[in-house]
C-alpha cells in the first residue's frame, strides 16, 4: 500500500473541526504562565505573580526575566532558545494565521520575553549566562515561585575559558530568527537582536566545546547528546535567513558537509537535534535538490512503515518521554516540506493526524490543558499545583490527587504510552510534565494548519 493508504488505515479519520485560533491563543497563555521576573500590568494569567525578581549574575548583572523551563523554576537557555527559534519560525512561516486569529501581538510578546532575557544574559561579546538556578537544588522543593529567592540563585556563565557551543549557537539562531520577526514592527530592536546573533555566533564558532563540560549542573537535565555541530549549521543558516549575506550561506553549507549532517538520522526535531531544521531551511533558501531530498528522507522515516512504531490510535511513537512534542516537531518540519512541494498531500495529512491526536480526536481525550474533550488537569507543574502565595505549598501538592488549583491553560503534556494509555497523574513527569519546548513546535504546527484554512 502507498503511504497515504497506510496513514488512513493506521489512524482515525480525524475529521473533527478545531478552532486553531483558540489553540494558538491558549498555547500563548501557557508561555505567559511560564514567565519569570517582574510581570507586566497586562499579565493575563492572574494566578501568576512576579517571581525571582532578584536573579543576578556573578557581577551583580540583572538576570531577571526569561522563562521557567517546565514544571520547575530553572532557566535553562538551550531549550528556551530552541523554543524561541521555533516560535519565531512559526510566526515567519505563518504570519497570516497569527494575524487572522488576532494572536500576532501575543506571539511577538512571547518571543520578546525570551529575547529581552537573552540580551541580559549576553553581557560581553564572549560572555554569556546560559543558566540560572540549579536543577538539583530546584527539584528539592515543591513550592510557588518566590518573588525573591531567599538565597541567590546560582548563575552559570560561559566564557572563552569555559565555553559552550550548543547553547550559544542556539541563542544566535533565536536572535537571528527573532530579528526578522521584529524587522517591521520594531526596527531598532531587530537591529539589536541581529548584533547579538552575530556576536554569539562568533563566540560559539570560535570557542567550540560541548556546554555540559562548562556547566556541570546541566548534565542531568539538558546535556546535548547530538553535540554542537547541528547548532552551528543551524545558527549560520538563520544568520543567512536574517541578513542574506552570502558568507553565512557558504558557511552553513560548508558546516553541513564538514559535519556530515546529511548522514545523520535524527530521531526527530527537538531541543537537542536541529539537523532536520537545517535541512528544511537550506532547502527553502537554496536550489540545491540535496536538501529537498534530505527533508523528504527525514519525513518518510516517520510515516507508517518507516522507522518508528505507531500507537493503535495513530500517534507516531518516537520516544516515551514527552512523546507528543516529538510528534509535533516532526509534524512542523513536514508541513514545511509540504510547502516546498515535497509530498504535500501526504505530509499535511500526516501532520494533521498527529496534531489532531493531541487535540483529542483519538476519542481518548485532549492532551492540551483547558482545550477539547477531557483534557489533563494534573500536570507535573509546581506553580499551578500550589495555592497562591503566601499560602504554603509543599510536596503535599505534588501528591494531592485532585486537579491543580490553577488551570495551566494551553500546555501540551508529555503524552501517552505506546498503547495510547495515559493517566492524568502529577507524579509521572514522563507523561504529565509540560515544558517550553513541548509547546513550541506544537504551536507552530497548529499555526501551519490554520494557515491552510485561510
Ligand atoms: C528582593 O529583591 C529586591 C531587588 O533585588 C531587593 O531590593 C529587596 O531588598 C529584596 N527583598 C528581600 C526581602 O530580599
Ligand atoms: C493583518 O491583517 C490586516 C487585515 O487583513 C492587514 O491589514 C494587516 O496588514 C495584516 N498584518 C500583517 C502583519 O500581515
Ligand atoms: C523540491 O521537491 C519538490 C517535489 O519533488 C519540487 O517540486 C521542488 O521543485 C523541489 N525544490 C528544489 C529546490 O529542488
Amino acid at each position: 500500500p502507498n503511504p497515504e493508504e497506510l496513514l488512513a488505515s493506521i489512524s482515525e479519520t480525524f475529521s473533527v473541526r478545531h478552532d486553531y485560533g483558540e489553540v494558538l491563543r491558549k498555547s500563548l497563555l501557557f508561555y505567559e504562565a511560564q514567565r519569570s521576573g517582574k510581570l507586566p500590568a497586562n499579565n493575563r494569567v492572574l494566578w501568576r505573580k512576579s517571581a525571582f525578581v532578584d536573579d543576578r549574575g556573578l557581577n551583580g548583572e540583572d538576570l531577571s526575566g526569561g522563562y521557567f523551563d517546565a514544571g520547575d523554576y530553572v532557566k535553562f537557555n538551550l531549550p528556551m532558545a530552541f523554543t524561541t527559534t521555533v516560535l519565531s519560525w512559526g510566526v515567519l512561516a505563518y504570519t497570516d494565521a497569527y494575524n487572522a486569529t488576532d494572536q500576532l501581538a501575543h506571539a511577538h510578546s512571547a518571543i520578546k520575553w525570551a529575547t529581552d532575557y537573552f540580551i541580559k544574559c549576553h553581557v560581553k561579546k564572549y560572555e554569556y549566562y546560559a543558566q540560572v538556578g540549579e536543577g538539583v537544588i530546584d527539584h528539592l522543593l515543591w513550592r510557588s515561585p518566590p518573588r525573591n529567592s531567599t538565597r541567590h540563585r546560582r548563575a552559570f556563565k560561559l566564557t572563552t575559558t569555559s565555553p559552550g557551543t550548543e547553547v550559544v549557537a542556539e541563542t544566535a539562531a533565536a536572535m537571528a530568527a527573532a530579528s526578522v520577526v521584529f524587522r517591521s514592527v520594531n526596527p531598532s530592536y531587530s537591529e539589536e537582536l541581529i548584533r547579538h546573533a552575530r556576536d554569539l555566533y562568533d563566540f560559539g564558532n570560535n570557542y567550540r566545546e560541548v556546554y555540559h563540560r562548562s556547566i556541570r549542573d546541566v548534565q542531568n537535565f539538558y546535556r546535548s547528546y547530538s553535540g554542537y555541530k547541528d547548532e552551528l549549521a543551524w545558527a549560520a543558516s538563520w544568520l543567512y535567513f536574517a541578513t542574506e549575506e552570502q558568507e553565512f550561506l557558504t558557511d552553513a553549507q560548508a558546516k553541513y558537509n564538514e559535519f556530515n549532517l546529511d548522514n545523520r538520522k535524527p530521531a526527530g526535531f527537538h531541543w537537542d537535534d536541529k539537523t532536520a531544521g537545517v535541512q528544511l531551511l537550506l532547502a527553502q533558501m537554496t536550489s540545491d535538490p540535496k536538501f529537498n531530498r534530505s527533508v523528504e528522507q527525514f519525513c518518510d522515516r516517520f510515516l507508517p512503515g518507516g522507522d518508528f512504531p505507531y500507537t493503535p490510535k495513530g500517534l507516531v511513537f518516537i520516544q516515551e518521554w514527552g512523546v507528543l512534542r516529538h510528534a509535533a516537531g516532526v509534524a512542523f518540519i513536514c508541513m514545511g516540506a509540504a510547502n516546498l512541494g515535497v509530498k504535500p498531500e501526504i505530509y499535511r495529512d500526516f501532520a494533521k493526524r498527529q496534531i489532531h491526536y493531541m487535540l483529542g480526536d483519538s476519542g481518548l481525550g485532549s492532551y492540551v490543558i483547558g482545550y477539547g474533550p477531557s483534557p489533563p488537569t494534573r500536570p507535573h507543574h509546581r506553580s499551578s499545583s500550589c495555592p497562591i502565595p503566601p499560602a504554603p505549598c509543599s510536596f503535599e501538592a505534588l501528591r494531592n490527587p485532585s486537579s491543580n488549583p490553577h488551570v495551566l491553560t494551553g500546555a501540551l503534556v508529555g503524552g501517552p504510552d505506546g498503547n495510547d494509555r495515559f493517566t492524568d497523574d502529577r507524579r509521572n513527569h514522563r507523561s504529565s510534565e509540560v515544558a517550553l519546548d513541548y509547546n513550541a513546535a506544537f504551536q507552530s504546527a497548529v499555526a501551519g494548519l490554520k494557515y491552510l484554512e485561510l
